[in-house]
C-alpha cells in the first residue's frame, strides 16, 4: 500500500523508473537506489535521495545547496583548514568576482523539444571519450580536509571515469593516488615547474610511469600570493610537511639532498629540510617563460600539455603559437591576485580567439550544475571542480565527495534537459544571455 503510493509519486519525477524492467517492487527500488555505475542517468540521484528518505528515513550526508554545504564543512573542519581552502588573497575581491561573473549571465531555456531521459553528456577531451566534460581541479594538501585526502577524491573521480588531476602539492604520492584512482581511469598531473631540470624530469617520468596522461602546467603560482587568512595565523601547511609528498618520495630529490627523508632512520631535521626543499624548488619565486616550454615537450613527448592560469586573449594566442594542446582559463580561485577579473568574464573573448585551435578548460567559481552549463555554453570544452569537492571531502571522505559530485552531475544533467538540450552539442551560446541589468549598464557606457 505504502510502496504503491511511493512509486506513484516518483514515476512522474523520473523516467528512469519507466525504463527499468523490474520483476518486483523491490527490484525497482534497488535499481533506483543502486543504479549501474555504467548508466549515466546522473539525474536519477534525486530519486535516490527522495527514496532514501521515504523508505529509510535517511537524508543525504551533506547539504545539496552549496552555501549550506560550505557552512557545514566549516563546522567540521579546524579553522586553519577551512580558511586555507575558503580564503583568497587580500580583500578576496577576486574570489567574489569569480562568483559575480556567473551572475552576469542567465540561462535562456528552450521548451517543447524532443528531449529524452538519456541525455548524452559525453565529450572527447584529449583523445579520451569522457562521460562528461568535468575534471577534478588540481588541489594540493587534501589531507588537511580529511585523513583520506587525495585517496578519497581520486577514488570517486575514478568511479565516474572523470579525470583526476594530481597536484605537485599533493599530500599523497603518484603511485598511491594511481592505485586509489583505479586502472585505466583518466589521470592528469599538474606541475609546479621546478627550478631544477633534473627534478622536473624525474617528476614527469614518475607521473608517466603511473599512468598520468595529460600534463597541466600551472603558470600563475610561481610565487605565493598575499593570502591574508593564512598570514594572520602564520599558517603554511608545507612547513608542517603537508603537501610535499612528491618531493619526499622522489629519487632525484634524495640524491640532491644526500638523504631519504622517508627512511626509517631519517631525523626530524632531515624531514623538515626535505619538505622545505620541495616548496623552494617548486614555488621558486621566478616565473616560468614560454621559451623554456620545449624542455617539457622533450620529456612529455606528444602527450597533451596544458597551461593553467590563462586570463588574457593575448596569452591564449601565445599558447597556440607555442604549440600547447590546451589552456585552462583560471585565476587559481582568487588565491593569487586580488582585484582581478572574474574568471568567467574572460572566457568568451578567449574562446572567440582560440576555439578549435586548442582545448579550452575553465575553472573559478563553479558551484552548481547550472554554473557548469553556463561555462560550457560560453564555449569551454571542459570545466574543473575545486572547492565544492573539498567541502564534500570534509564530510567523511569519499562519501561526501561522492555525494557532492553526484549532486553536481545530476543538477547539470537536469539543467541541460530542462533547457531543451539532448547533448552537449546543443549547449550553445544562444542559451545564455547577459543579465538585463548589465545590458543596461553596457548601453550607458558604450
Ligand atoms: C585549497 C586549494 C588548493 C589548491 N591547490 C592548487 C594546486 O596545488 N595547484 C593548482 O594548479 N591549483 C590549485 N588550486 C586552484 C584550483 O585548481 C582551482 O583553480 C580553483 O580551486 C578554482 O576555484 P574554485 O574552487 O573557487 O572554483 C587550489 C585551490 C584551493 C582552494
Ligand atoms: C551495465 O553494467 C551491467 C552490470 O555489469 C550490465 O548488465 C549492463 O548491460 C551494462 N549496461 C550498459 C549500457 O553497458
Ligand atoms: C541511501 O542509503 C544508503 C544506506 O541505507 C546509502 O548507502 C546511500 O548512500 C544513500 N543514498 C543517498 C542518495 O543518500
Ligand atoms: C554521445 O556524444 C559523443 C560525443 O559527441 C558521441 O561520440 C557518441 O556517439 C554519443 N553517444 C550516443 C549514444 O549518442
Ligand atoms: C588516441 O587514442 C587512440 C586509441 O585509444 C590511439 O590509437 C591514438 O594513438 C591516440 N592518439 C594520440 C594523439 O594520443
Ligand atoms: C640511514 O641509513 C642509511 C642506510 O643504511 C645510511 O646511509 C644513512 O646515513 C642513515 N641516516 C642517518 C641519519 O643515520
Amino acid at each position: 500500500m505504502r510502496l504503491q503510493s511511493v512509486i506513484g509519486q516518483f514515476t512522474a519525477l523520473n523516467i528512469v523508473l519507466l525504463s527499468v524492467s523490474a520483476q518486483s517492487a523491490q527490484q525497482l527500488i534497488d535499481a533506483v537506489l543502486n543504479p549501474f555505475p555504467n548508466l549515466t542517468h546522473y539525474s536519477s540521484y534525486s530519486s535516490a535521495i527522495y527514496f532514501n528518505y521515504t523508505l529509510y528515513n535517511q537524508t543525504p550526508i551533506a547539504p545539496t545547496n552549496y552555501d549550506k554545504l560550505e557552512a557545514s564543512a566549516k563546522n567540521i573542519l579546524p579553522p586553519h583548514a577551512y580558511d586555507y581552502a575558503a580564503g583568497g588573497v587580500g580583500l578576496e575581491k577576486t574570489v567574489d568576482a569569480n562568483r559575480q561573473a556567473f551572475d552576469h549571465w542567465q540561462i535562456l531555456p528552450r521548451v517543447m523539444r524532443p528531449v529524452l531521459p538519456a541525455r548524452n553528456l559525453s565529450r572527447v577531451i584529449f583523445n579520451r571519450t569522457l562521460p562528461a566534460p568535468i575534471v577534478m581541479a588540481p588541489i594540493g594538501v587534501q589531507t588537511l580536509f580529511h585523513p583520506d585526502g587525495e585517496r578519497a577524491t581520486s577514488k570517486v573521480f575514478g568511479e565516474h571515469g572523470l579525470p583526476y588531476t594530481l597536484s605537485t602539492a599533493t599530500s599523497t604520492g603518484f603511485a598511491d593516488v594511481a592505485a586509489s584512482n583505479g586502472d585505466g581511469n583518466p589521470r592528469w598531473y599538474q606541475l609546479y615547474w621546478p627550478s631544477d631540470d633534473d627534478l622536473t624530469r624525474s617528476y614527469l617520468r614518475t607521473a608517466q610511469a603511473n599512468g598520468y596522461e595529460v600534463l597541466v602546467v600551472t603558470v600563475d603560482t610561481w610565487d605565493l600570493g598575499w593570502r591574508t587568512r593564512d598570514l594572520d595565523r602564520g599558517y603554511f601547511p608545507f612547513i608542517q610537511s603537508i603537501g610535499v609528498q612528491i618531493g619526499l618520495e622522489d629519487p632525484v630529490a634524495h640524491e640532491k639532498l644526500g638523504f631519504n627523508a622517508l627512511a626509517t632512520n631519517a631525523t626530524a631535521e632531515q624531514k623538515q629540510m626535505a619538505a622545505l626543499y620541495h616548496v623552494i624548488t617548486t614555488s621558486r619565486g621566478v616565473s616560468p617563460v614560454w621559451e623554456n616550454l620545449w624542455k617539457l615537450r622533450e620529456i612529455w613527448g606528444d602527450k597533451p600539455i596544458v597551461l593553467k592560469g590563462v586570463q588574457s586573449v593575448e596569452d591564449a594566442e601565445l599558447a597556440v603559437k607555442w604549440g600547447l594542446d590546451g589552456i585552462i582559463v583560471s585565476n587559481h580561485g582568487g588565491r593569487q591576485i586580488d582585484g582581478a577579473v572574474g574568471s568567467l568574464s574572460t572566457l568568451p573573448d578567449i574562446v572567440e580567439a582560440v576555439k578549435g585551435k586548442l582545448t579550452v578548460g575553465f575553472d573559478g567559481g563553479i558551484r552548481t550544475g547550472a554554473d557548469i552549463f553556463k561555462a560550457l555554453a560560453l564555449g569551454a570544452d571542459f570545466v574543473q571542480l575545486g572547492r565544492p569537492i573539498l567541502w564534500g571531502l570534509a564530510h567523511e571522505g569519499d562519501k561526501g565527495v561522492r555525494h557532492v559530485l553526484k549532486s553536481l552531475l545530476a543538477e547539470f544533467e537536469l539543467t541541460i534537459g530542462l533547457s531543451g538540450c539532448q547533448s552537449l552539442e546543443e549547449v550553445t551560446r544562444d542559451l545564455v544571455t547577459v543579465t538585463k541589468v548589465f545590458q543596461r549598464l553596457y548601453t550607458v557606457f558604450n
